[in-house]
């Protein structure tokens, strides 16, 4: 019930049916989206937790970077929208715009590219962190452990309290991650290392980087450059999604950027979030030919199954993904400008598509094509191993994860986050010694 307190404030009455005790909530409002109840004061005065155990119906923080309506499928960012921003800004804007707050003006725009520039090589040392794994390791595990490992090396930007060390983390880590995502794609084929090329753009330098080598020119085409951008900019950011919650998370603890960082890539692995985009392609070639759709739909459909439809339903939108539709036209895109005619895994994955958005199970439960459903198509056509797919959705989303921890700690005062339980185990019991045990 919500009612109208004599300051004005909205609130929420909760009663408690068997004793009528009653407690008055604060309801606090946003920009958009609903509103929350502020329950912070719950179990000081009931003695009550709240249980959301995969949070569901729980705000985490408050957040001026992006906003989801995920019934209407709408992305925004600091406002812009993802249509906007994907189809007329670099990824390096949509950064700064997350980082700071706007889109840069044009000496801005510099400024933040020579910054971000100016970081992109990697302490050299790192590189005999690389020669400790094994060649045929997934490029997620060497992520989690070279990111980690940053930490170890810039040290004069570890002091979390200095708003100049923070934007220093920041920008490092931005620039620096490109660098280990490729580094790793390297040595998993037994290629040299390349060093970044400052004179080219952000993701140009990416891909020069990734398939480029030391004994030829590489020679760039715009289209990729432009479909890789593209991709960057739709893995930018996403709310408080799992590897965000858990990079705020530990950054609460006042750990060092580097490792929160670390933190987010190690969340993101998972196939229910970053790891989807992999996942989608492994399903489409598991599925082979158009007509076995019908007995892998049937099998998304089979609670006793656990197989699911991969790239299809999101916690949050219940329509199409926005970013889905982008790169369904970037996938042809890419594809016509590498000439590859009727790829046999976009057009499985159109037929899948459609037929899954007829059907009722799908359709009642909402669940439409998500970010990864095209992004594996055009990853595989641009000459990415699956393997490395999630890897370059750390590269974009590192760049929501340094916004929004920076945004954390630039809040007045920073409580460590610390949820509580549902204790369903043994009662307190008496200890028995190990001789009487049975
Ligand atoms: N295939 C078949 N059934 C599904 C699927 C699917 N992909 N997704 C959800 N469902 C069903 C689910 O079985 C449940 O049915 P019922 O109500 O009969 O029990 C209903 O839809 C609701 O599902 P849920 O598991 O309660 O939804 P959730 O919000 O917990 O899960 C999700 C969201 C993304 C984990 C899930 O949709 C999924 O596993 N999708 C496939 C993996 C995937 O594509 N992940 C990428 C997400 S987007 C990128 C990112 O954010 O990282």
């Amino acid at each position: 019930m919500s009612d109208q307190a004599n300051n004005n404030e909205k609130t929420f009455t909760l009663t408690n049916d068997e004793t009528g005790e009653s407690c008055k909530l604060p309801i606090k409002t946003g920009t958009h989206g609903p509103s929350v109840i502020d329950i912070r004061k719950l179990y000081a005065e009931t003695g009550h937790f709240t249980f959301d155990p995969s949070f569901t119906a729980t705000g985490s923080c408050k957040s001026r970077l992006t906003f989801i309506d995920g019934e209407e499928g709408i992305l925004l960012h600091r406002g812009y929208s993802i249509e906007d921003l994907a189809g007329k800004s670099t990824f390096l804007e949509v950064a700064h715009a997350l980082l700071y707050g706007d889109l840069p003006n044009k000496a801005e725009k510099e400024d933040f590219e020579k910054d971000i520039r100016y970081h992109t090589m990697v302490n050299e040392q790192v590189h005999y962190f690389f020669r400790g794994f094994r060649r045929d390791a997934h490029p997620m595990s060497i992520m989690c452990g070279v990111v980690a490992a940053l930490s170890a090396f810039y040290h004069d930007s570890l002091d979390i309290w200095e708003p100049e060390q923070r934007e220093l983390s920041a920008h490092r880590l931005i620039a620096k991650i490109p660098t280990l995502a490729a580094m790793t794609y390297k040595y998993s084929i037994g290629q040299p290392f390349m060093y970044p090329r400052n004179d080219l753009s952000f993701s140009e330098n990416f891909l020069y980087m990734c398939f480029g080598v030391p004994a030829e020119p590489y020679v760039m085409s715009p289209v990729l450059a432009d479909a890789m951008d593209k991709i960057f900019i739709l893995h930018a950011d996403h709310e408080q999604n799992a590897s965000t919650s858990t990079v705020r998370l530990a950054g609460s603890s006042q750990a060092n950027p580097f490792a929160c960082v670390a933190a987010g890539i190690a969340c993101l692995w998972g196939p229910s979030h970053g790891g989807a985009n992999q996942a989608v392609l492994e399903m489409l070639a598991e599925i082979g030919t158009k007509d076995r759709i019908p007995e892998f739909l049937a099998r998304a459909k089979d609670k006793e199954d656990p197989f699911r439809l991969m790239g299809f339903g999101h916690r949050v939108y219940k329509n199409m993904d926005p970013r889905a539709g982008v790169l369904k036209k970037a996938a042809h895109d890419v594809l016509e400008d590498l000439g590859v005619k009727d790829d046999p895994l976009l057009e499985m994955a159109m037929e899948l598509e459609r037929i899954a958005l007829e059907d009722p199970y799908f359709v009642e439960r909402k669940l439409f094509p998500n970010v990864d459903f095209y992004s594996g198509i055009i990853l595989k056509a641009m000459g990415f191993p699956t393997s490395m797919f999630t890897v370059l959705f750390a590269v974009a989303r590192t760049v929501g994860w340094i916004s929004q921890w920076k945004e954390m700690m630039e809040e007045p005062s920073i409580k460590i986050g610390r949820p509580r339980q549902l204790y369903t185990g043994e009662p307190s019991r008496p200890y028995v010694p190990l001789a009487k045990r049975k």
